[in-house]
């Protein structure tokens, strides 16, 4: 299969490398507008041709899909042009800047019968499906509620702030493991590197049934941290990104209440059990990402971080915003 790649800044050279590796694929071109970044690129895939000029991929018949990785302020123009050259496309995070464009997008796709597919990346990352492998086994019991912190220093962008930034990652898993959308999100953030564009985030997700998740998202922190904590009625688990082997930790550990009527005897009772932590057969996600694009558009099948699934998040991420301008109000998420 004949994939071209729009994009080769910092991001792009490791699509780059997984679809030039991926059996059965041909990374026919790549597409840059700087020269620079082509030159750069050609040092690596001396072979592959390449442009500056996007539009000729669009009428190459020889060309089955495109990857845009670009950033993010141009994925809705680049994906539509793709999608209406019938070409199939693997959008980098976030799909768009607004869920009015994801809609545009997914409706595209649906009339050309062209796959559309996000890089919500960590939803192929073997350790998250352990957790949603373990969320929906019942192993931890309810879920009570989910943290998530993504912080470092640096990678500071220019257009989007952190939260549209980083944001897409930590919305995308939570609704992953959820499988379900929030009914309102609150946020706060702040701006102090430049103006309007927020450093640091703190969003709230508000689900039914009282489940919680909490996302803390900065380009401004001493820390490096990817972690996602999850707390159920039986177990809590922990999720650590930055372990190179031990990424999750089962926690026996939980509290029994008798109920809202304790009486005189009854008390709410703490256990605290074994720490287990199970075997993970860990792969890059990039290139389960990336085959499950190729393997979509032979078996025509809906991806599992489709159109659909990029609209969510987008979703979340605009009600995010809003509040965030608005003092952290409660945004409901609406239909
Ligand atoms: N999944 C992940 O972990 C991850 C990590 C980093 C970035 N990303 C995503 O990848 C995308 C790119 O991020 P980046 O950090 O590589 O950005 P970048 O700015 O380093 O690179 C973007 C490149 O796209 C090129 N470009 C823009 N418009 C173009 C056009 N019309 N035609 C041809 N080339 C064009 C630019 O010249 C630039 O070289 C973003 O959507 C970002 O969110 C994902």
């Amino acid at each position: 299969m004949n994939v071209a790649l729009i994009g080769a800044g910092y991001w792009g050279p490791n699509l780059a490398r997984v679809f030039f590796e991926l059996p059965g694929c041909n990374l026919h071109t790549i597409c840059d507008k700087k020269k620079e970044r082509l030159d750069s690129i050609k040092a690596s895939f001396p072979n592959i041709n390449t442009t500056q000029d996007y539009k000729t991929l669009l009428g190459n018949p020889e060309l089955e899909a495109i990857a845009i990785v670009t950033e993010a302020q141009h994925h809705y123009e680049l994906a539509k042009e793709c999608l209406l050259a019938g070409k199939h496309v693997l959008v980098e995070k976030p799909l768009a800047l607004n869920s009015h464009e994801c809609e545009d997008l997914i409706g595209i796709a649906k009339a050309k019968n062209r796959i559309l597919m996000v890089g919500h990346l960590l939803e192929h990352h073997p350790g998250i499906r352990k957790l949603k492998e373990l969320i929906d086994s019942g192993e931890i019991g309810k879920v009570y509620y989910i943290y998530s912190q993504r912080v470092n220093l640096g990678e500071i962008r220019r257009y989007e702030n952190a939260l549209w930034s980083f944001g897409p990652h930590d919305v995308s898993v939570i609704l992953y493991l959820l499988g379900e959308e929030p009914e309102s999100v609150n946020a706060l953030g702040e701006s102090y590197l430049q103006e309007n564009i927020q450093d640091v985030v703190f969003v709230n997700l508000h689900f039914k049934d009282k489940r919680m998740a909490q996302v803390h998202i900065s380009w401004l922190d001493p820390h490096k941290i990817r972690k996602f904590t999850i707390v159920g009625s039986k177990k809590m688990v922990v999720f650590d990104d930055m372990e190179s082997s031990e990424k999750i930790k089962i926690y026996d550990k939980g509290a029994d209440s008798p109920g809202k009527y304790v009486s005189y005897g009854d008390s709410i009772t703490l256990r605290i059990g074994d720490i287990s932590i199970p075997k993970i057969n860990m792969k890059e996600p990039l290139k389960i990402e990336c085959q499950h694009f190729l393997d979509c558009i032979r078996e025509n099948k809906r991806p599992l971080n489709d159109g659909a699934d990029g609209l969510r998040v987008v979703r979340v991420l605009e009600a995010a915003q809003k509040s965030m301008e608005n003092y952290g109000t409660l945004v409901k998420l609406e239909g």
